[in-house]
């Protein structure tokens, strides 16, 4: 709440703190609950219904289930023909998962997305915050193993 409160004290208009708010709500609970949107809404002196909107916009913002890591795979054009179908097979062997499912132990999630803004890179993914390029099997596990 403290961060929020920063957040929209930050901004001269309150609503413009709506992403910074909904990062901070992602990163604490690790996703957005649905009952957080009221709550924001009535902070950021908004109709509920556009601070839905926001939400819905954004790739970026999870509704539903919630897991400790967020797993971004770049399915835009240049990842597609770069080597994605590679990536994400290399993810569901390590993990054990398909994209939206969760981890038995909470820890991962793959979630596709469009376009990472990172396409000389492609193949890309993030892991929260983090960019990375896909280069082998064994790099990407090297790479999931520091996220605990
Ligand atoms: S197309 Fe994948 S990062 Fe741009």
């Amino acid at each position: 709440m403290e961060k929020l409160n920063e957040h929209v004290n930050y901004f001269p208009r309150k609503e413009q703190a709506i992403l910074m708010c909904l990062h901070t709500i992602q990163s604490y609970y690790g996703y957005i609950p649905p009952a957080s949107l009221r709550p924001l809404a009535d902070m950021l002196e908004l109709p509920l219904s556009q601070v839905e909107q926001v939400v819905a916009f954004y790739d970026m913002f999870d509704r539903e289930t919630p897991a400790k890591h967020r797993i971004r795979v770049c399915v835009s054009i240049v990842c597609h023909f770069l080597g994605k179908a590679k990536l994400l097979r290399a993810l569901e062997k390590n993990l054990g998962i398909k994209p939206g499912q969760v981890t038995p132990d909470g820890r991962f999630k793959i979630v596709p997305a469009q376009c990472l803004g990172a396409c000389s890179e492609a193949p890309v993914f993030m892991v929260d915050e983090d960019t990375y390029k896909f280069e082998s099997e064994e790099d990407l596990n090297e790479i999931l193993s520091r996220y605990t």
